[in-house]
């Protein structure tokens, strides 16, 4: 099995400190930063774009999982490539070509990742799977922070798994919204080894971070 991995979202982080809060969340050991992009169009809200992610870049060295919820996509990925994203995950509804979007991330020396919303289906991405690092499984509707997570994913996460031991594949599965204490486990049960949280993250236990991600990791 996967060690598993959090991935705190700075969506939910100081935007006024947000160097900080990277320093921060890097000393509380999160194994990676969750980036979420979004453009205003492919989601109802807007978040920062490549200057703000290559200064944060800058000064520090911890992974940076960006989730790119922007249309068309395409003509961004090099942008974000190098601003410093480390894994850049796409939505399949974002992009006339998946495969070529695909491509051009690998290319750029990048992981790639593909993540799927509530409602879209493994076929969207089965002829795919040979080719991507990580697949993200939304547990809730992409656009905000602190919503609340939707269990029916949870089968999809375990048809998942189950193609990735038939196939003999090595892709990642991680999932993004609305992870907590209590859902945590199960996600984790279903096949999940990247946890993403904002919420439960700053927030919870008066925003001591560090005992939150223990606490995500050990649930
Ligand atoms: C939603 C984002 C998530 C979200 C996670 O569109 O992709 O990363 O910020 O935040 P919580 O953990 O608050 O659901
Ligand atoms: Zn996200």
């Amino acid at each position: 099995m996967k060690k598993i991995q959090i991935s705190p979202s700075i969506l939910s982080a100081d935007f006024s400190q947000l160097g900080n809060e990277i320093k921060r969340l890097e000393d509380a050991g999160a194994d990676m930063i969750h980036v979420d992009v979004m453009d205003g169009h492919f989601v109802p809200n807007l978040t920062i774009g490549p200057p703000v992610i290559k200064a944060l870049k800058k000064q520090s060295s911890i992974l940076f999982d960006v989730h790119l919820m922007i249309s068309p996509v395409h003509k961004y990925i090099k942008a974000y490539a190098d601003a410093g994203a480390d894994i850049i995950t796409i939505h399949p509804e974002a992009t006339d070509d998946l495969k070529s979007s695909i491509s051009k991330i690998k290319e750029l020396k990048r992981k790639v990742g593909v993540s799927l919303n509530p409602e879209t289906k493994i076929d969207t991405i089965i002829n795919f799977l040979e080719d991507i690092n990580l697949v993200l499984i939304m547990s809730v509707n992409p656009g905000f922070g602190g919503q609340k997570f939707m269990p029916e994913v949870l089968s999809k996460i375990k048809e998942l798994k189950k193609i990735q031991e038939e196939k003999k594949l090595n892709f990642d599965i991680e999932i993004d919204g609305g992870i907590n204490f209590d859902n945590a486990k199960i996600a984790i049960n279903a096949g999940a080894n990247i946890l993403v949280s904002g919420t439960t993250i700053f927030k919870s236990n008066n925003g001591d971070i560090k005992k939150n991600i223990e606490l995500l990791k050990s649930n």
